[in-house]
C-alpha cells in the first residue's frame, strides 16, 4: 500500500472503529434507541407512541411525574447504562421540552436513573392517566 492510499484509508479506518463503540452521545443514543417509536423529532404517533414535546415539563412537575418518565417501558427497559439513559432523558427534556421544564429542574442523575428504572411499570397509560388526573 503506497503512502497516499494510506493516508486517505486511516481516517475512514478511525471513523468506522469509533463509530462502532458503546457509548455515545446522547443525541446519537436517542437516534439509536429512541427513533424508531417516537421519531427523528420527537413527535412520536400519537396516540400509539406519545410526542415528546412539551408535556414532559408538566408531568415533570407533578407527584410522582418525573420518576414515571424512567419508569415507561421504552426508557427503562432499554439496552442503555444508567448514566447514558441519565443523559439521553435530560437531552429529550432539554431539546423538546425546553419551554414547560419546571424552573428548578435539576438533571437526572445515574443513581435516579438506576432506582427509577428498576420499578417496571406493568400499565403505563392508566398509571400516566392517574397522574395526571385525566
Ligand atoms: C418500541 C417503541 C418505543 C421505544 C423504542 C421507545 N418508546 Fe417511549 N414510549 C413508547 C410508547 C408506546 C409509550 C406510551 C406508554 C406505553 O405504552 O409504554 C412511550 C412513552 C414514553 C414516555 C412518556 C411520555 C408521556 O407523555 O407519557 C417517554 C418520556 C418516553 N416514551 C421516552 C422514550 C425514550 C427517551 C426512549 C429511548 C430511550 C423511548 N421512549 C423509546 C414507545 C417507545
Amino acid at each position: 500500500m503506497n503512502g497516499l492510499l494510506k493516508s486517505r484509508l486511516l481516517p475512514v479506518v478511525l471513523l468506522i472503529c469509533t463509530a462502532g463503540t458503546a457509548s455515545a452521545d446522547p443525541r446519537t443514543d436517542y437516534l439509536l434507541y429512541c427513533r424508531g417509536c417516537h421519531l427523528i423529532n420527537g413527535n412520536g404517533v400519537p396516540p400509539d407512541v406519545p410526542s415528546l414535546h412539551d408535556e414532559l415539563g408538566r408531568i415533570l412537575s407533578v407527584p410522582g411525574g418525573r420518576e414515571y418518565l424512567v419508569r415507561v417501558p421504552g426508557v427503562s427497559q432499554n439496552a442503555m447504562t444508567d448514566k447514558e439513559l441519565a443523559a439521553v432523558l435530560n437531552w429529550v427534556l432539554a431539546e423538546f421540552n425546553a419551554d414547560t421544564l419546571p424552573r428548578d429542574f435539576k438533571p437526572y442523575t445515574r443513581e435516579e436513573v438506576a432506582e427509577a428504572r428498576s420499578k417496571v411499570l406493568i400499565d403505563p397509560l392508566r398509571y400516566r392517566a392517574a397522574l395526571l388526573g385525566k
